[in-house]
């Protein structure tokens, strides 16, 4: 059975485009492999996190997991911070990746902006921290939304020098499972940048946590064009806003973006909201009502993350312990 890793950081809540873009997935993968779904909270502190609003983030994002059906018995949940083997294995690949590697990550380009030489050395380095998340497992397949491509590529290539400098045939090579009609969901706000939790503009994203009423008026205010939907795949070339509706319509309505086409086109953009509202509200508010549900009682989310942290050192351990003999480390 292929063993599945992935990850989701805890700098705001959940949005949308995390849903469709990984955790819908992530529950569908736990029917037939291993699933290790980690909470990263190592990563989300390369950019400032009020400590406060931070632990009770990293608790409602366990919570959100839960909620969506991420399944802790048959599966592994649990705090990239309580398991010491991801930050001493990402210490070894800071050694083994180039500094002329890193400098190609555009996500690194796209946070850090302008102000660079401000950015934390943690923002720069992050593509190793998710390389050992993955390979402290082992794992084979990393179920991700299209913007985490370049950093799987990045991972594999730490994994081959690694096996190269030292010898070994240690590491696997890594699969990305990019899945489905939406694994790049857009801002509402603007077709050309990704839906994110971290945007400064609330109206930019929906969140999990959204009520019905807030969903629909952010859906009624995204960003449109005055023609109408067209009928046809092609209509929507140099359409960004409407080529993303439609794609958020066509996966949760498990169809393809030509049927969504076929039913909605001709229309305004008027009438297709509605239904897209209808359609989010109808599939988030469960999700928001078990979320909730959860946070009733965080000592439950709590044990559960507890328990997924012990049986996940009982795999990163050992293998990690692996790693520092084959560098060298004499381990007295
Ligand atoms: P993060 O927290 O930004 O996002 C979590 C997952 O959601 C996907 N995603 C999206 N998919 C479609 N459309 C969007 N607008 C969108 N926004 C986010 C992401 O691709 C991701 O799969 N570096 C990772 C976390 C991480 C990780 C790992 C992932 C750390 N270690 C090891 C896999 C394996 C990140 O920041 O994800």
């Amino acid at each position: 059975m292929q063993r599945i890793f992935s990850g989701i950081q805890p700098s705001g809540v959940a949005t949308l485009g995390n849903y469709l873009g990984a955790i819908r997935n992530w529950v569908a993968l736990q029917d037939e492999h291993e699933c290790i779904y980690c909470v990263v909270d190592l990563h989300a502190i390369t950019e400032w996190q009020n400590p406060k609003d931070f632990a009770q983030q990293t608790r409602e994002m366990a919570a959100v997991l839960l909620a969506c059906g991420i399944d802790p018995t048959r599966h592994i949940l649990f705090l990239q911070s309580s398991v010491r083997a991801h930050a001493q294995l990402a210490w070894i690949f800071n050694c083994v990746a180039r500094i002329g590697w890193l400098n190609r990550m555009t996500q690194f380009k796209d946070k850090a902006g302008k102000n660079r030489e401000n950015a934390s050395t943690g923002l720069y380095v992050y593509p190793n921290l998710m390389a050992a998340d993955i390979l402290a497992y082992k794992a084979t397949a990393v179920p991700v939304g299209e913007d985490q491509r370049q950093h799987l590529e990045l991972a594999n290539d730490i994994a081959q020098k690694f096996n190269h400098d030292y010898g070994v045939d240690f590491f696997p090579n890594i699969q990305p499972l990019i899945l489905g009609v939406a694994a790049r969901v857009m801002s509402l706000r603007d077709g050309t940048k990704k839906m994110s939790k971290s945007d400064p503009s609330d109206q930019s994203r929906i969140n999990l946590n959204d009520d019905a009423d807030t969903i629909a008026l952010k859906i009624r205010r995204a960003k449109t064009d005055p023609e109408p939907l067209p009928s046809e795949m092609e209509g929507l070339a140099n359409r960004p806003e409407a080529r993303n509706l439609v794609g958020i319509y066509a996966a949760l309505a498990d169809m393809d973006a030509d049927s969504v086409l076929r039913d909605h086109g001709g229309k305004g953009f008027g009438a297709f909201k509605e239904a897209l509202a209808a359609l989010v509200v109808d599939r988030l508010s469960p999700i928001a009502a078990e979320t909730r549900r959860y946070l009733a009682d965080p000592a439950s989310v709590d044990a559960v993350l507890r328990d997924g942290a012990g049986r996940a050192a009982a795999i990163a351990d050992p293998i990690v312990a692996e790693v520092e003999r084959m560098v060298g480390f004499i381990g007295v």
